[in-house]
Parts: C-alpha cells; sequence; structure tokens
C-alpha cells in the first residue's frame, strides 16, 4: 500500500470516526465509501463489515472494482451492493455515506420524505429529500429503490433503514450529511408544533440555481430529476 493510498482509507476511517462523534452513527452502524482516485475505473474502498470505528486500521478497508471484485482482509460492508450500484451509476459521486442518524431514521421510519420545509434543501439538488421503498438491507432490491430516490438529488432516505447522501469528495459527504440530519430535525420538530410552511417549486428551483453557484458543483446528467 503506497502513502496515498494509506491516506484515503485512514481518511475513511476518519469520517466513520466524525460521524460518531457528531452523533450521527455509533458502533458498527453505517458505512463510508470513496472512489481510489481519478481514474473511476480504479474502483473505490468501502469499510468492512461489523468492524467498529474505533478499531479500524487502513488494512480493514476493502477495496472494490466497479466490477464489484473485492480485496483485502475483511469482508466488505453488507451495504456493497448500494455503494456499487451508485458508484456504476452516478458519475458524480466521488464519496458515499450511510447513516441511521436519529431524525433522518426517524422520518424514514414514517415513511416520510422531507419537503422543502427550509431551502437547505436545496443543497441536495431539489425540493426534496425522497424515502426509498422498503426494501430488506444488502439487496439488489434496495439499492434500486434507493437509485430511484436519488434521481436528480444528493441524498435519499431508506424506508425503516436511514439516510444515504452523496459528495464530491469525503469532507463534502460529511458535511452534508450533518446538513440532512440537521433538516430532519428541524422538519420533525416543526411537525411536532404544528404544520410547517413550504416552500413552493418556483422557490425552490431559485435555490437549487443559486447554489450551482456555491460550490456544490453539477449533478450526473444521466440522473435528471424523475
Ligand atoms: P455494515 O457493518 O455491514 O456496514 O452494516 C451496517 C449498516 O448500517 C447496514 O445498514
Amino acid at each position: 500500500m503506497n502513502d496515498s493510498e494509506r491516506a484515503l482509507r485512514q481518511q475513511v476511517i476518519d469520517t466513520c470516526r466524525q460521524l460518531e462523534a457528531r452523533g450521527l452513527n455509533q458502533g458498527t452502524s453505517g458505512n463510508v465509501s470513496v472512489r481510489c482516485g481519478a481514474d473511476a475505473a480504479a474502483g473505490f474502498f468501502l469499510t468492512p463489515t461489523n468492524l467498529p470505528y474505533d478499531r479500524m486500521v487502513p488494512e480493514d478497508v476493502v477495496h472494490v472494482t466497479l466490477d464489484g471484485r473485492c480485496m483485502g482482509r475483511c469482508r466488505p460492508s453488507s451495504e456493497l451492493p448500494f455503494h456499487l450500484a451508485i458508484m456504476q451509476q452516478r458519475r458524480d459521486a466521488i464519496a458515499v455515506i450511510h447513516t441511521h442518524s436519529t431524525h433522518a431514521t426517524t422520518l424514514a421510519c414514517l415513511r416520510k420524505e422531507i419537503p422543502a420545509v427550509h431551502y437547505l434543501v436545496g443543497l441536495f439538488g431539489g425540493n426534496s429529500l425522497r424515502c426509498a421503498e422498503y426494501a430488506t438491507f444488502g439487496t439488489p432490491e434496495l439499492s434500486a429503490n434507493l437509485l430511484r430516490a436519488l434521481a436528480g438529488r444528493r441524498a435519499a432516505l431508506m424506508a425503516n433503514h436511514g439516510l444515504v447522501v452523496i459528495g464530491s469528495d469525503l469532507p463534502q459527504a460529511l458535511a452534508l450529511t450533518s446538513e440532512a440530519e440537521t433538516l430532519a430535525t428541524i422538519y420533525w420538530r416543526a411537525l411536532c408544533a404544528g404544520q410547517p410552511a413550504l416552500l413552493s417549486d418556483t422557490e425552490m428551483a431559485v435555490v437549487v440555481t443559486k447554489f450551482r453557484d456555491y460550490g456544490y458543483g453539477p449533478m450526473d446528467a444521466s440522473n435528471p430529476n424523475p
């Protein structure tokens, strides 16, 4: 393993530890992946299954090729299918984070999307964070449901499961994960207090356009809004 590969594997582990420090994941819940480099064909690094983040070292992170072959001493995350499907089908996805963060997962258990309750919903590419239909973890059905919910978006909830976020690198994916959990918290609290007012599609289109100049870059054109 060369120095830059070791550094990227360590960045995956540091991201997992940040998720835990921010209260977005704990123990072995959730998983993280990042592309190996500029050459998309090189595949990606993925957290191993069922290994607490505080015990993870760079050698435990699994190298996955774009055709799904896994290399390393640990078994890959049980959510390999959706990380692989996203890396194959979303060229804009350099990093992927999955959490069971409390408020996002609460809404996912209610099978509610996060609507345009706050303008920062626009950071995720549209006027909502959709909720993917339920399917068993680690299955191709879950990958298909999730990809549909992610069309034209940087994040989606998964029914009775959690949150998935796509970023242009690990720091951006981490920042967006915190933002998605905050939006879920705000929406949940607003629902508890009354009937939140939602921003119109017209206003959200303005916001999404403004965010394109805000450093979030374009999303994969092969995945337009449905
Ligand atoms: P893994 O430890 O296999 O990544 O599973 C954690 C998880 O959150 C599954 O959804």
